[in-house]
């Protein structure tokens, strides 16, 4: 497929379509107000990629409990007083043409205790001292992936992103090390993998038909077995509870070094599960135009753009301008990104990530 095929709109099971095949990924940017308020800050970014030509953008890792949280000045969606800063991003996501959805953290045994957070594991076995949830408990964080989707609702997204990936709470359930219940949450793979599905049609019943839900899902370390993950995404696949499978790869070429998919290509271990009418698309370093295209034929619906997005906050209208548009190489000086309009807050989280700003670069 050409570039071109990039901005041909994509229909999805529920509420409206997708203009093109670009979703900006959550990108957790530590720029939020005490309790997870949406700072002046959060609102900036989000006006700067809402006029960057997104299909569908989707917010930072949010966190749906106070308890649930992973990162200083992490967002929220856990009070009911989140909405009005939350209500200003989904209109200003939708005045620039975008889809929006709020991304559900809880980040279970992650939590951090030194921001509030309230470690939460799967098992007792994985933090010294720390119990297991109880069956209530459990049900209690489900029940608030629930409340806060309705949150989203309310503050006029189109939908949420139910964060499965990178050892966060509904992935930790997933895990075969990590979950080792003997409760109706634990045991068989159909047990791990309820606390997700029981989000998944929570939502979906508490939100109605028009709202939209998609799911990310990773497949690296924590124990996540690849044979499970693929039979779990084939059963919601084929129940469509859900609108769009997003998997974060974090190299969308990245082939399978062992199990029963070796030698493939991780993309095709899941673009060849029967997906009805569920969309599928990958995060992983796509960096430029001619790659998104060749993910389309790789099988995609659609491409997630994160570092890249960050470095060119138009990503898609880059594209659309020029079919053979790469991102600059990284690393960047701080300028650079400071001109194109990033926050020093959101300057220094990028410090954090290795290779992406120049070292002691201004
Ligand atoms: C600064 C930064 C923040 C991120 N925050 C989140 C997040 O909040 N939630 C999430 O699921 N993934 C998060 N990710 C992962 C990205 O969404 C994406 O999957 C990953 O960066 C691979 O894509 P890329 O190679 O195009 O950057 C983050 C990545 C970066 C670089």
């Amino acid at each position: 497929m050409s570039v071109d095929d990039l901005f041909k709109p994509l229909t999805l099971l529920h509420g409206p379509p997708m203009r093109n095949r670009f979703m900006l990924a959550p990108l957790t940017n530590q720029q939020s107000e005490p309790d997870g308020f949406a700072s002046r800050f959060d609102q900036d970014w989000i006006g700067q990629v809402a006029e960057g030509g997104y299909a569908l953008v989707t917010t930072c890792a949010t966190t749906v409990e106070a308890g649930g949280i992973a990162f200083a000045r992490q967002l929220g969606i856990h009070r009911d007083e989140h909405l009005e800063g939350l209500g200003r991003m989904a209109s200003t996501l939708r005045a620039g043409g975008a889809l929006s959805a709020v991304q559900l953290h809880h980040a279970g045994h992650r939590a951090q205790p030194e921001l509030g957070g309230v470690p939460s594991p799967a098992s007792s076995r994985t933090l010294p001292g720390v119990d297991a949830l109880s069956t209530e408990e459990v049900q209690r964080i489900r029940d608030s992936f629930i409340t806060a989707a309705r949150r989203a609702q309310a503050a006029g997204f189109d939908g949420v992103a139910l964060h499965g990936a990178f050892g966060w709470i509904l992935s930790e359930f997933m895990s075969p090390l990590l979950n080792d219940r003997s409760d109706q949450y634990g045991g068989s793979l159909e047990n791990r993998a309820r606390l997700t599905l029981e989000v998944m049609e929570g939502v979906r019943q508490a939100c109605g038909p028009d709202f939209q839900i998609g799911w990310r899902l990773s497949v690296e370390r924590y124990g996540l077995q690849l044979e499970e993950l693929r039979e779990i995404t084939a059963h919601v696949l084929d129940r469509e509870l859900i609108d769009y499978l997003d998997l974060a790869l974090w190299d969308s070429a990245q082939v399978v070094r062992e199990g029963s998919f070796k030698g493939q290509s991780m993309l095709s271990v899941f673009t060849s599960i029967p997906r009805r009418g569920v969309r599928v698309g990958v995060a992983g370093r796509i960096m430029g135009a001619q790659r998104c295209a060749e993910l389309l034929d790789q099988g995609c619906d659609f491409v997630l753009i994160a570092r890249a997005g960050i470095l060119q906050r138009d990503f898609p209208h880059q594209v659309r301008a020029d079919p053979c548009f790469d991102s600059v190489r990284l690393p960047v000086p701080a300028q650079y990104l400071r001109a194109g309009g990033l926050s020093e807050r959101f300057i220094n989280h990028m410090r954090g990530w290795p290779s992406f700003v120049v070292p002691g670069s201004r």
